[in-house]
């Protein structure tokens, strides 16, 4: 047993409604197994564990660490590309870019940069693309294991509407997922998604083989990208003109579930919502790229039948690997249809949140004791500005507030995971 604290200000939420704060907290942990020891007032706890090396923060918020449930690995080298909505930022910027991760070499050098981004920005977890090769995701896990992250990745599967270097078939698709599933899904923090990239790039077979892969292997993810531009979901009626929607597509197909994760769905109906309801979809809300490309503007409030929506980058269609800065925009998009997204809710979301849109809430998202310890301490002084606002906050909610809205890679002093720590901004200067 190796048990180590942190202490300073500290925020987790037990439940959406139920947040935890200690002005004075304490996170005890165990740097053997990787979990929680215990999380609570820090003079209460140092009674229990007198003898515990306790490292301070000051001016600081510890956290658990953030969750990003849709983003693009690969694309780290098409982010801030000018000009285009979807269908030709796809074509111009992102299909030319992913040919290149046929070679493993560029698939590591991108998978240890990215996520050396993420932990630098504070996120310890995400659901994430790779390219069409089988080895992109073999480099993306490879990376992740050694840092011990926990993260959930798949290989594209697509076979049509792309060049034909980025095009698979219905059966190496098949073979490569399946290979994939059975090296890397449950294997230490790792697991898989079944990732048919959307609907415009399978035939009607290859969604065929993605549901019935989803069928075979219990546990594993979906994920894929739904009714985020008109101009896409105009091509999808073309291609499947018997389906009543684009979601129906989806769900034709039995791809539909409690671990499928839908990036975007700026234009849904309520039928389709009723369908997310009803089979437990989950929605991954991507601000900063719904804004970027033009899709439209994602409607968190006031849904027709409750689903439940996730936060996330979708880098690089997004434009920051900052959670806070994607909280920034959604709140902005929030405000634009007249409802408000409080600080609290969106901290909630960064975290426990998302964790449950995962189905990880057993795992991740806050600080009960046997949870794995990932965490984020905000520096609440991270620039000039931040420290001046921040000094005149007279509340949990304005501190919060104003990080969501000043913070990025620069708020974040330290990520730890499985409680040992694995970016620190003060070390990396
Ligand atoms: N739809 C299909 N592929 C993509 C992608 O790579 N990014 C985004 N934002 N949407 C997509
Ligand atoms: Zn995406």
């Amino acid at each position: 047993m190796k048990y180590q604290a942190v202490r300073g200000r500290l925020l987790h939420f037990i439940a959406q409604d139920k947040p935890e704060y200690f002005n004075d907290g304490l996170l005890v942990t165990d740097a053997d197994s990787g979990t929680v020891v215990a999380c609570g007032e820090a003079a209460a706890l140092l009674d229990q564990y007198p003898d515990i090396s306790v490292t301070q923060y000051d001016n600081a918020l510890i956290m658990p660490g953030l969750i990003d449930t849709h983003i693009h690995y690969p694309q780290v080298d098409v982010i801030a590309s000018y000009g285009e909505q979807l269908l030709d930022w796809l074509n111009n910027y992102t299909f030319p870019t992913e040919v290149n991760f046929a070679d493993p070499a560029v698939a590591t050098d991108a998978a240890e940069f990215f996520l050396n981004e993420l932990l630098k920005n504070g996120t310890t977890t995400a659901l994430v693309f790779g390219t069409v090769h089988k080895g992109s995701v073999d480099a993306f896990f490879n990376v992740s294991e050694k840092l011990n992250t926990r993260m959930i990745c798949g290989k594209v599967m697509m076979n049509r509407h792309a060049p034909q270097a980025l095009c698979d078939s219905v059966e190496s698709s098949v073979a490569d997922t399946q290979e994939l599933i059975d090296r890397w899904h449950g294997n230490g923090r790792q697991l898989y998604a079944i990732t048919p990239r959307f609907a415009i790039t399978s035939t009607e077979e290859q969604l065929v083989a993605a549901g019935q892969l989803l069928a075979d292997n219990p546990g594993v993810y979906m994920q894929t990208h739904l009714a985020e531009n008109l101009d896409e979901i105009a091509f999808v009626r073309e291609l499947f003109p018997q389906r009543k929607s684009y979601l129906d597509v989806y769900d034709h197909y039995g791809l539909l579930g409690e671990r499928s994760v839908f990036a975007h769905c700026v234009h849904l109906d309520d039928e389709d919502y009723q369908r997310m309801n009803e089979t437990g979809s989950k929605i991954s809300f991507c601000p900063t790229s719904n804004l970027f490309l033009g899709s439209g503007l994602f409607k968190l409030d006031n849904q027709p039948y409750p689903v439940e929506v996730s936060v996330a980058t979708d880098v690089g269609g997004g434009t920051s690997f900052s959670m806070l800065q994607t909280m920034n925009e959604a709140y902005k998009i929030c405000q634009l249809q007249g409802s408000k997204l409080s600080p609290l809710r969106a901290f909630y979301m960064m975290t426990l949140g998302n964790a449950k849109a995962l189905s990880l809430d057993d795992k991740i998202g806050n600080f009960e004791a046997g949870k794995e310890a990932d965490f984020v301490v905000f520096d609440l002084a991270g620039t000039d500005l931040m420290a001046r606002r921040q000094s005149i906050c007279k509340s949990l909610d304005e501190t919060l507030f104003s990080l969501m809205i000043l913070g990025d890679d620069r708020a974040v002093a330290e990520t730890w995971v499985a409680a040992n720590k694995v970016w620190s901004k003060e070390e990396s200067h």
